[in-house]
This record gives C-alpha cells, sequence and structure tokens, in this order.
C-alpha cells in the first residue's frame, strides 16, 4: 500500500504551478455527453476521479482521446446506453453528474447512488429535487438512481432548500437542452460552477446568472462541440497556501485566480502572514509568529469547507485559541485524531472545534481518512519535528496531482513509498 513518508521542519521555499479545478472538471466531462461532435477539455488535473470519469464515459460508448495527461477529446454521437454501472463510477461523488447529461441529452439515465469522501450523510435529495421538477420520473431501485423523462423536459422554476454545488451543476446539465426557461434559486457560487456554466455556454447552451444566487437556463435546441480550458484548482491553491504559511516558507503559488482565494488570504493575513497577490500567482511568507482567528465554513465566497482541515493545521501551530466552525458537513474533523497522534491540542464538540496551538508537532503514522483530511496530515508531517507517515494516500491521489512531487520541489523532504525497505531507504537519504 503506497504511504507518503516525510521528515518534517524545513519551510517551503520556491515556486509550484496549480493544476486544473478537479470540481470544476468533473462536470465539465459529464457535459461532453450534451453533443454529439467532439469536445477538447485541456487543463484537466491528473488526479483518479477525473480518470475514473472518463473511464465511466468510455462506458456507456463514448470516446476518450488522451491528448496528454492534461488535454482529452471526448466524442459521444455512439453513446448508446445510459446506464453506468462499473465498481469504480460507486466510489466517486460526481458520479451523480452523468445523471443530469445522460437526462439532459437521452431523457433516460440510470447510475448508482455516488460514493466520495465520508465527510456526511451526503444527499442526493435536491438533485433529485431539481430532475422531477424538470418532468423526470426518478426512482432509487437497486442502488441506483433510475431517471426518466418519457415527454422529455421541460422548463421549471425551483428553489434549492440547500446550497449544493452538485445540485446546482446536475440541473444545469439536464435543463440545457429542456424546453422553455428554466429557473433556479438559492444556488452555489463556487468557482466551479461559473467555470461549468461557461464551458455549456460555449456549446451554444443560454446559461445566464452563474455565480449569483439565481441561475437562468433558456433551452436550446443542440449544443455544438467546444475547446474549453478548465480554470484553476481553487482548493490546490488554498492547500499550498496553508503549507507554505504552517511551515514559515516563503512560495510563489502560479496558475491561480487571487480573487477565488480571497477567504483564505483573509484569514491567513489576520494570522500575521504576508501575502502578495499579482495577476495569475500569489506569494505566501509564512510569519514565525502567528496570531489565532476564528473560521466557519460557508458557501463561497465565503471560506470553503474543502479547505477547513489544512487551515485547522495552521492554526494549530498557532500562539493561542482559535475555533474553527464546519457548517457545510456533518463529519469534517475526522483528522483530528490523527493529528492528536502529531501533539495537536483540539477538542470537537458537534460541529465546532477549539483549537489550542502548541509550539510543535512530533512526528508518526497517521491515516488519511479523506481527501482534505489527507493533504491537512501531509502539512502538518512537512512542519513535525521528526519522520510522519501518512497511509491511505489513495484518498489524497483523488484530487491532488503529483502532490509529493510539488512538495519536493518546493524544498520538502517528502516521498511515495511503498515498502519497508524504502522507508529505510528514505530514513537513510534525509538522516
Ligand atoms: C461538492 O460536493 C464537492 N465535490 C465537495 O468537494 C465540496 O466539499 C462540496 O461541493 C461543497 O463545496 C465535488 O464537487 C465532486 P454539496 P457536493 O452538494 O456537491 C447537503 C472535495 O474535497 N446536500 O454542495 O456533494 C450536503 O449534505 C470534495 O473536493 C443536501 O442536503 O456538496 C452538504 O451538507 C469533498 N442535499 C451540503 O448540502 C443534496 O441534494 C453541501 O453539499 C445535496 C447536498
Amino acid at each position: 500500500m503506497e504511504q507518503f513518508i516525510m521528515k518534517g521542519g524545513k519551510p517551503l521555499k520556491g515556486e509550484v504551478v496549480i493544476g486544473g479545478a478537479k470540481n470544476a472538471a468533473l462536470g465539465i466531462i459529464a457535459g461532453a455527453l450534451l453533443t454529439d461532435d467532439n469536445v477538447t477539455i485541456e487543463n484537466l488535473p491528473d488526479v483518479r476521479d477525473i480518470n475514473v470519469m472518463l473511464e465511466a464515459l468510455k462506458e456507456v460508448g463514448a470516446t476518450v482521446k488522451r491528448i496528454d495527461r492534461h488535454t482529452a477529446v471526448i466524442n459521444a454521437a455512439d453513446v448508446q446506453d445510459v446506464s453506468i454501472d462499473d465498481e469504480y463510477i460507486r466510489k466517486i461523488r460526481a458520479s451523480y453528474y452523468f445523471i443530469g447529461a445522460l437526462l439532459g441529452k437521452y431523457h433516460k439515465a440510470i447510475v448508482p447512488l455516488p460514493g466520495g469522501c465520508a465527510i456526511g450523510s451526503r444527499p442526493i435529495d435536491q438533485h433529485i429535487k431539481g430532475f422531477r421538477a424538470l418532468g423526470t420520473n426518478v426512482e432509487i431501485k437497486n442502488g441506483c438512481v433510475q431517471a426518466e423523462a418519457p415527454d422529455g423536459l421541460k422548463a421549471a422554476h425551483i428553489y434549492l432548500d440547500v446550497v449544493s454545488v452538485g445540485a446546482t451543476i446536475n440541473i444545469m446539465l439536464a435543463s440545457v437542452l429542456a424546453e422553455g426557461r428554466t429557473i433556479v434559486e438559492n444556488v452555489a457560487k463556487e468557482p466551479h460552477i461559473v467555470d461549468v456554466a461557461n464551458f455549456l455556454n460555449s456549446m451554444g447552451a443560454n446559461i445566464k446568472g452563474a455565480g449569483t444566487d439565481t441561475i437562468r437556463i433558456k433551452g436550446v435546441k443542440k449544443l455544438h462541440g467546444t475547446t474549453y480550458a478548465v480554470i484553476p484548482d481553487q482548493i490546490e491553491a488554498g492547500t499550498f497556501m496553508c503549507a507554505a504559511a504552517a511551515t514559515r516558507g516563503d512560495v510563489l503559488i502560479k496558475n491561480v485566480i487571487p480573487k477565488h482565494l480571497e477567504s483564505i488570504s483573509a484569514k491567513l493575513l489576520e494570522m500575521g502572514n504576508t501575502i502578495y497577490e499579482y495577476d495569475e500567482a500569489i506569494r505566501v511568507i509564512g510569519a514565525d509568529v502567528q496570531h489565532p482567528t476564528d473560521v466557519k465554513t460557508l458557501p463561497y465566497p465565503g471560506f470553503p469547507t474543502d479547505m477547513q482541515p489544512q487551515m485547522a493545521v495552521t492554526l494549530a501551530l498557532a500562539e493561542g485559541t482559535s475555533v474553527v466552525i464546519e457548517s457545510i458537513f456533518e463529519n469534517r474533523f475526522k483528522y483530528v485524531d490523527e493529528l492528536a497522534r502529531m501533539g495537536s491540542n483540539i477538542k470537537v464538540e458537534g460541529n465546532v472545534s477549539v483549537i489550542d496551538g502548541v509550539k510543535g508537532f512530533t512526528g508518526a503514522s497517521v491515516n488519511a481518512l479523506d481527501l482534505r483530511a489527507g493533504a491537512a496530515l501531509v502539512i502538518a508531517g512537512l512542519c513535525a519535528e521528526g519522520i510522519t507517515i501518512v497511509n491511505e494516500i489513495g484518498y489524497i491521489q483523488r484530487g491532488y496531482e503529483h502532490f509529493d512531487k510539488k512538495l519536493q520541489t518546493l524544498g520538502a523532504d517528502i516521498a511515495m513509498v511503498d515498502s519497508d525497505r524504502a522507508i529505510q531507504k528514505f530514513k537513510l537519504r534525509v538522516g
């Protein structure tokens, strides 16, 4: 089983380039099903969840040509099956986007209920509410969502009860070819929502208002092919921002949209770190002594829930007490027990954690329990005295491309290992 091993104590220094946004690319890949023309997607992150989604497209008869690790040409003209059911697709959350896309074009879809990181119950009732409002019969049978709109999809006025990234994207996918004008209120406003809307509009869709509380989709008859580059990943960028601050380093993070990082920059500045913003880059210089601050995760433009574990690790090394409130998911503090093995002092009560900063961590063997928790534990290991091993790194590889290699370019003593021999070799090398 692969692990990350690292020897902490070295401030990260240098430059790192951010890849494409995983959570935008997942919706865009499914959206390629909505046309019979070629769809070229550029700046795809080379991560497991993306590769699983591309494989799933082939399952239904689409062709997928990988031009390089970050570019794919998809053609769905020969899709004849609207049911996807393989063991891999069951493991990822974004499988649900195939429901919206297959419904949108073929008015039928049979897709397994989604998997994904165990950070809460993660129902899809708002997705189903949207599909039903558009005239679809939806039932859950044999672990799958079985959806069909025998009379085609008709525009609707939908009010989401919960701000949901997935439901917002899924309703856009299902309604771009529906007859009439669909209005969706109380939608998510994340950068990846805007990116999926821009992608669909580049195919001839008529979507207005993405990034605001209300999205208007005027159905069109047909969508055409496109070439589209995915936006930079806000969360990968934020993860490196926290890594720079926590290790007291100085890192220039390139290929970012600073506007998307404002809530993360604000918190790191409150802690006393220095941040320089450029057109497409951001530089973070970690202060030796960092102040505590309070964080509450909220839908965009609030502080992103996907940055909560990484920020908590940074706060755990600040001087003083911070409070972190997780308002999006009900079970996103599982990493706290792992961090405690490294000497952190965090108490969790419901969706509130109280973090008493400590002078430093000591290395330990810890488990990545979900994607962002895994990234946070790597940051902790880079700050810890001695050797840290992070197990279950498959979670991390679902959303971070070459995480260890990018950290190595910043001077980190980190390696991916898969045997005791490799662990011994690493320990001999770093001393
Ligand atoms: C997306 O998950 C992301 N995943 C998550 O990123 C991210 O944490 C989340 O959005 C919030 O930003 C992908 O894009 C693949 P939601 P999603 O629907 O769509 C509740 C990562 O680390 N809800 O916005 O599942 C839900 O339980 C992953 O990259 C309903 O109640 O999130 C949660 O409490 C982790 N009913 C809240 O809404 C629904 O039908 C937000 O969920 C849908 C959601």
